[in-house]
């Protein structure tokens, strides 16, 4: 047999606030990966404005595409295939996104695959750490919170989910509630650095309860009635007592159903030795990672979490979703319309 040249597919990313393009090859390096971030647009508003983000992703995209070529030094020509995140996300993005996709992939005659944005942060630690299917997956993220063993590429589990708030949204409430700023996670993080969890008292909702269901809705009101109690608006020092206090509580909450949920990873497969993977962009908050490899090496598993920039929004793993579905003979998805909604349970196996 001769040489085999890797394959090497583009991806894009445009389903919130990141503007992202990267190219990765299947020998798991990321030849390139560039994201723009569209805080400072979003930032006067206090939140992510979908309209606002749309346009700026227009505006954007070429050029970011363009860089990533470049800084890869790979020309579209030489590649295997161009993916986009389908959804589920901001559909004026998705659609940007998806509509230059589909346009490359046309005008250089290579398959376009829509890839799933939850996929592609379950998928990133076969990445980075070259991780065997079947794992244990927390996947936390601005818009979801669930704990699924990922079977295979389109073969997902789903032991648990959050009842109510997000996580990522219950950190950035918190971070608004608290005058911390935006985007609200970080904000959360650095405050809690200079703070003492255990000056207010916080619930733990559902910890100690059966199975490996969230909920995030109970605390945050706890978090506001303690600030209403301090009878003024919190100081500096308050509000990073009450910081600590809320990143403690959850990452308290995490860890209890992650426990619960590897249990029954152990009984569904006895065989496999047991990985937890943390994916999304809170997975990049350092007390809560710290918190998920204690409960792991508790019940005899590892932890693998990818770094943090590759847990929060970009292509790398958009691409190497691309690569992963490609593997496995999945088909050109040229007629594929974008869907801001699309639950993992929804996706196919990839043949
Ligand atoms: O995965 P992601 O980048 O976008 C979505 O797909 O939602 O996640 C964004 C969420 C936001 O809610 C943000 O506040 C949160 O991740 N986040 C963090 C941290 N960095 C980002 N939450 C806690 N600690 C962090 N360090
Ligand atoms: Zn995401």
């Amino acid at each position: 047999m001769g040489y085999m040249i890797p394959m090497r597919v583009l991806g894009i990313e445009t389903s919130c606030d990141e503007t992202a393009a990267a190219i990765v090859s299947d020998d798991r390096s990321i030849l390139s990966n560039v994201v723009l971030s569209q805080l400072d647009d979003h930032r006067p508003f206090g939140g992510v404005v979908p309209e606002i983000a749309a346009r700026a992703h227009l505006e954007h995209l070429d050029s970011i595409i363009a860089r990533a070529r470049d800084e890869a030094g790979v020309d579209l020509d030489a590649l295997d295939g161009i993916a986009a995140t389908g959804g589920p996300g901001l559909i004026g993005g998705v659609i940007v996104g998806v509509m230059t996709a589909k346009a490359i992939a046309a005008a250089r005659n290579l398959p376009f695959i829509a890839v799933n944005h939850l996929e592609a942060h379950a998928l990133t630690a076969r990445l980075t750490d070259d991780v065997a299917f079947p794992y244990l997956l927390l996947l936390i993220s601005g818009g979801h919170c669930q704990l699924l063993i990922v079977e295979g590429v389109g073969r997902h589990v789903l032991l648990g989910t959050t009842m109510d708030d997000a996580i990522g949204e219950a950190f950035d409430k918190t971070a608004k509630l608290l005058g911390l700023g935006f985007p609200g996670g970080p904000a959360v993080e650095a405050a809690a650095r200079d703070g003492d969890p255990a000056r207010f008292h916080l619930p733990r909702p559902l910890k100690g309860r059966p199975g490996c269901d969230f909920s995030f809705s109970g605390l945050k009101t706890a978090v506001r009635q303690a600030a209403l109690d301090l009878g003024h608006d919190p100081s500096t020092q308050d509000a990073a007592d009450l910081a600590a206090g809320f990143q403690t509580a959850v990452a308290d909450v995490l860890a209890d159903r992650c426990r619960h949920a590897l249990a029954e990873f152990a009984t569904r497969h006895p065989d496999v030795s047991p990985v937890l993977v943390a994916a999304g962009g809170v997975a990049s908050n350092q007390t809560l990672r710290s918190a998920l490899t204690t409960v792991s090496e508790a019940q005899g598993a590892s932890m693998v979490a990818p770094p943090p920039a590759l847990c929060t929004d970009n292509a790398a793993m958009v691409a190497w979703a691309g690569i992963e579905r490609l593997r496995t003979g999945a088909p050109d998805t040229l007629d594929f319309r974008p869907r801001p909604r699309w639950p993992l349970a929804e996706l196919h196996a990839a043949q």
